[in-house]
């Protein structure tokens, strides 16, 4: 079976973990914590960047830190992740999803304005497939109304919108390095950038279970005391040395991603004259290899193929399931129809993409593609 994901590995990293081992220090902020954050702060221009266990955390580490209140509400994605939406729900927060925009599975960044109401705190965009969202519309409307901007970049480190990396533009960015995106920090990890300044103090001591150790650490108070709340995101030296080996093959692993993205674009362009949606590609946005997906015309399209190439031993997978409609949050949903939440979701099928796919292997699966399609 050719798999959906194999993890890259690069080969340093377990030379990484044992020296953080040797070191005597694996718990977090180690060295090698360090180094990837100072990496990831210069990399995005952010004021400070923090790794947290995984981007659900650094989402949860966001929400407590932009003081999300019961009642408060906010702007999402339907067709995302629970980690999206779980992060401000557990704050008490309402949920006001939006749909997609018309050409991509991105949030419709013009449909936000009218859903603006005097409880909206946060828009939490989030850049599918590595793909940037609209974000000068996004950023426009939360300047107009006060809002701050979350942006959900589990899937899009390097990507960019107009030149600017994404998860530099909002206030904060989440980023995730579990095992299926395109550098892991071991199997789990994330990354909260801070690019508010007026953020970063707080942020630290929410991270490390609302005490004010990082600064005791850097000797600027006598003692560390309970001064907020807080909770544990920070991971252990080991998970950021994994990272610092993935870190430092980021180009090379880029390069062949984004290589085997575009040997798929280019293969499968006859499905676009037959209907079958392909990922668009906005002028403001550059591409990160992170994932390769197409529309079927139907939900029973879409299960036949994804039959038809299990049969041929690969494994295509869909997608999320649109949260509006998911047993959680259905009933407390405000009821909109999402109709373009509901055809990603019932429509878009993603094909294997790693760094070890070989040209061979790929074009196995463009054949067995275009064929279920009667292209070739
Ligand atoms: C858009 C999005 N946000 C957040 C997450 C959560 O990431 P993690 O597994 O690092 O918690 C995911 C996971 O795939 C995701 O796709």
């Amino acid at each position: 079976m050719l798999p959906f994901n194999k993890p890259y590995f690069v080969g340093t990293e377990t030379r990484y973990i044992e020296e953080a081992v040797r070191s005597g220090k694996i718990s977090g902020d180690g060295l090698f914590t360090r180094r990837c954050e100072a990496w990831f702060a210069q990399h995005l221009g952010s004021a400070r960047a923090l790794l947290t266990t995984s981007c659900t955390d650094a989402l949860e580490l966001a929400a407590l830190l932009l003081d999300i209140q019961p009642g408060d509400e906010v702007l999402l994605p339907s067709f995302t992740f629970s980690s999206t939406a779980n992060a401000f729900v557990l704050r008490g927060a309402r949920l006001v999803f939006v749909d997609c925009a018309p050409d991509s599975p991105a949030l419709d960044a013009a449909a936000l304005a009218a859903l603006v109401t005097p409880r909206t705190r946060a828009i939490v965009p989030v850049h599918y497939a590595g793909t940037a969202c609209d974000m000068g519309a996004v950023l426009a409307v939360s300047a107009r109304h006060g809002l701050a901007v979350v942006e959900d970049a589990a899937q899009a480190i390097s990507s960019t919108y107009q030149g600017r990396l994404l998860g530099s533009l909002g206030a904060l960015g989440a980023f995730s390095f579990h095992e299926t995106k395109n550098i892991t920090a071991g199997g789990e990890g994330g990354l909260l950038a801070i690019n508010d300044p007026a953020l970063v103090a707080r942020a630290e001591i929410l991270r490390e279970k609302g005490t004010n150790r990082a600064a005791f650490f850097r000797g600027e108070v006598d003692k560390y005391s309970w001064v907020d709340v807080g909770s544990s995101f920070l991971p252990a030296d080991i998970n950021a040395a994994y990272l610092w080996g993935q870190l430092e093959a980021l180009d090379f692993i880029q390069a062949r991603r984004c290589a085997i993205w575009q040997r798929y674009h280019a293969a499968l362009q006859p499905l676009a004259e037959i209907g079958v949606e392909l990922p668009a590609q906005p002028d403001y946005a550059s591409n990160n290899g992170h994932l390769y997906y197409f529309v079927c015309r139907s939900l029973a399209e879409r299960t036949s193929l994804l039959a038809y190439l299990k049969a041929r031993d690969i494994a295509a997978i869909f997608h999320y399931q649109p949260l509006h409609r998911s047993p959680y949050y259905a009933t407390r949903h405000d009821g909109r129809p999402l109709p373009r939440a509901d055809r990603y979701a019932d429509c878009l099928v993603r094909l294997p993409l790693y760094v070890e796919l070989d040209e061979e292997e790929q074009l196995r699966i463009v054949r067995a593609v275009l064929t279920f399609y009667r292209c070739r």
